[in-house]
C-alpha cells in the first residue's frame, strides 16, 4: 500500500484542468426535467410566492416559455395544472379539455420535439383535496385506479410523451398500463414515483398547485420518512407492475434511498429535487447567505453521484444559462 509521502492526493487537484479531468460526476443539462404550473385563464404569467422566478402560466402563455425552454436545450417539461373545478372524484383531471390536456395540445403544436411528461394524480383536482377518491374519511386505493387511468389515457390521447402517477396508490402502474396498452399506446413510457415520501418539502408545491389535503394528510399513502427498505419494495412493485423508470422524490434528504435503488435496480432513476429544496436554496440566496449558483450545482451533482440518472428540478432554466455561459 502507496502511503504519504509518495501518495498525494492533492497532485490531482492543483488546478482546474487536473480536476476537470478526474471528476466523476457532472450534471448535464441533457438530464434535467423542468416542472410547470398551468392555470385556467389568459394572459397570465404569475409568480408563486413561495417558490421565486417560478410562474403560473395560463395555456396562451406556454408558447414563449416552451420554445426558451427549447432554447436552453432543456430536454423535457413535467406539467401540472390547476382545474377551472374540483369536485369529489377529480373529473377535470380526465376531462379531454382539462387545462392539461389543452396545455399539452398547445406545447406539442409550437415545440413538437419537447418531451411532454405529465403528472397522473387527483389532488389538484378534488374538493378535498386527496391523491383519490375519498370513502368514510379514507382514500380508497381500488375506486381510485380507474380514475387514474383515465387520467394518464386522457394526457396520452393529448400528446404526452411520458405519463407519471405520483398518487402512491397500490397498482396503479399496472392499472394504467393496462389501459394505455389497450387504447394502442403500448410505446408510451411510464415514469413511476416509485418511493415518494410522505414528506414536509413539499409544502410550497402546494400553494402552486393549490392542492393541500382539506382535512388528514398524506400519510397512509405516501411513504413513511424513516423507511429504506420499503422504498425498494415499492420500487419493486412498480417496476413489476410495467413501470419504464422510476423515481425517487424528494431528492436532497433522500440521497440515500436513490443510491440503494441504484445499486439494486438496473432501471433508468429518476430523482425529483421538490419544492421545498428549491424555497431553502432560494431563500437563503435571495438573504445573500448562499452562493445561489454554487450551492445548486453542488446539490444536482450530489444528486448524480448518488445515482439519479434523470432530475427534476425548478432550477433547470438557470443550471442551463449557468452551464452555457449565458
Ligand atoms: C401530486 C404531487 C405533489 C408533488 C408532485 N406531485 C404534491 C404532493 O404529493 O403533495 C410535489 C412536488 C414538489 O414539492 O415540488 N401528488
Amino acid at each position: 500500500m502507496v502511503a504519504f509521502p509518495q501518495l498525494r492526493s492533492r497532485r490531482l487537484r492543483r488546478t482546474e484542468a487536473l480536476r476537470a479531468l478526474f471528476r466523476e460526476n457532472q450534471v448535464d443539462i441533457g438530464d434535467l426535467v423542468y416542472p410547470l404550473f398551468v392555470v385556467e385563464g389568459s394572459g397570465i404569467k404569475q409568480e408563486i410566492p413561495s417558490m421565486p422566478n417560478i410562474f403560473h402560466f395560463s395555456v396562451d402563455q406556454l408558447p414563449r416559455e416552451v420554445e426558451e425552454i427549447a432554447r436552453l436545450t432543456i430536454p423535457a417539461i413535467i406539467l401540472f395544472g390547476i382545474p377551472e373545478y374540483k369536485d369529489e372524484v377529480g373529473s377535470s383531471a380526465y376531462h379531454p379539455e382539462g387545462i392539461i390536456q389543452r396545455a399539452i395540445r398547445t406545447i406539442k403544436q409550437s415545440v413538437p420535439e419537447l418531451l411532454v411528461v405529465t403528472d397522473v394524480c387527483l389532488c389538484e383536482y378534488t374538493s378535498h383535496g386527496h391523491c383519490g377518491v375519498v370513502v368514510d374519511d379514507y382514500v380508497d386505493n381500488d375506486q381510485t385506479l380507474p380514475l387514474l387511468a383515465k387520467t394518464a389515457l386522457s394526457h396520452v390521447e393529448a400528446g404526452a410523451d411520458i405519463v407519471a402517477p405520483s398518487d402512491m396508490m397500490d397498482g396503479r402502474v399496472k392499472a394504467i398500463r393496462e389501459m394505455l396498452d389497450k387504447e394502442g399506446f403500448q410505446h408510451i413510457p411510464i415514469l413511476s414515483y416509485a418511493a415518494k415520501y410522505a414528506s414536509a418539502f413539499y409544502g410550497p408545491f402546494r400553494e402552486a398547485a393549490e392542492s393541500a389535503p382539506q382535512f388528514g394528510d398524506r400519510r397512509s399513502y405516501q411513504m413513511d420518512p424513516p423507511n429504506i427498505r420499503e422504498a425498494l419494495k415499492e420500487v419493486e412493485q412498480d417496476i413489476a407492475e410495467g413501470a419504464d423508470i422510476i423515481m425517487v422524490k424528494p431528492a436532497l434528504a433522500y440521497l440515500d434511498v436513490i443510491r440503494q435503488v441504484r445499486n439494486t435496480f438496473n432501471y433508468p432513476l429518476a430523482a425529483y429535487s421538490v419544492s421545498g429544496e428549491f424555497a431553502m436554496v432560494k431563500a437563503a440566496a435571495q438573504q445573500g447567505w448562499l452562493d445561489e449558483k454554487q450551492t445548486v450545482l453542488e446539490i444536482l451533482t450530489a444528486i448524480k453521484r448518488a445515482g439519479a440518472d434523470i432530475i427534476i428540478t425548478y432550477y433547470a432554466k438557470e443550471v442551463a444559462q449557468w452551464l452555457q455561459g449565458a
